[in-house]
């Protein structure tokens, strides 16, 4: 299985980003972390940052036939994007939701997610492990 995982915008800050809410370890810890919860279930993964929404439109339209699934981390775009929902559905990629912290106990506006209209699946509020969670869900290796 070919997994494409996501991150949009401020997520290349990880590490240095309000660590109270988002922790101390970089994007580079979580690309290890992703790679290794893939090997473990024969899966691949690519990650990918951008802090352009038309960019991860790109990348979501590009991955049909390319990728089997998307981990997808749309960031601040979650809650705007009608353009990532969009090509979601034009493409229909099969994509699972994920954010580090739980945006539903958050401000109001981050109550509405468009990715979710769309992903199969949402897992947030528990760090890297909601990647881990999204990657063992897609190669059928969840506890859910
Ligand atoms: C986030 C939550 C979003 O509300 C926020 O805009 C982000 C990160 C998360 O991973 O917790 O940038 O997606």
């Amino acid at each position: 299985m070919k997994i494409l995982v996501l991150n949009g915008p401020n997520l290349n800050l990880l590490g240095v980003r309000e660590p109270s809410l988002y922790g101390r370890r970089d994007s580079a810890a979580l690309e290890g972390y992703c790679r290794g919860v893939a090997a473990e279930c024969g899966a691949e993964v690519e990650m990918r940052q951008t802090n352009h929404e038309g960019v991860l439109v790109d990348w979501i339209q590009q991955s049909a036939g390319a990728f089997d699934a998307i981990v997808l981390n749309a960031a601040a775009y979650t809650h705007t994007s009608v353009a990532i929902l969009d090509a979601i559905k034009a493409v229909g990629a099969r994509v699972v939701e994920v954010h580090l912290t739980e945006p539903k106990e958050r401000e109001p506006f981050r109550r509405v997610s468009y990715v979710g209209m769309a992903a199969e699946k949402t897992f947030s509020g528990k760090g890297f492990d909601s990647y881990g969670e999204a990657i063992r869900h897609l190669c059928g290796k969840a506890a859910d």
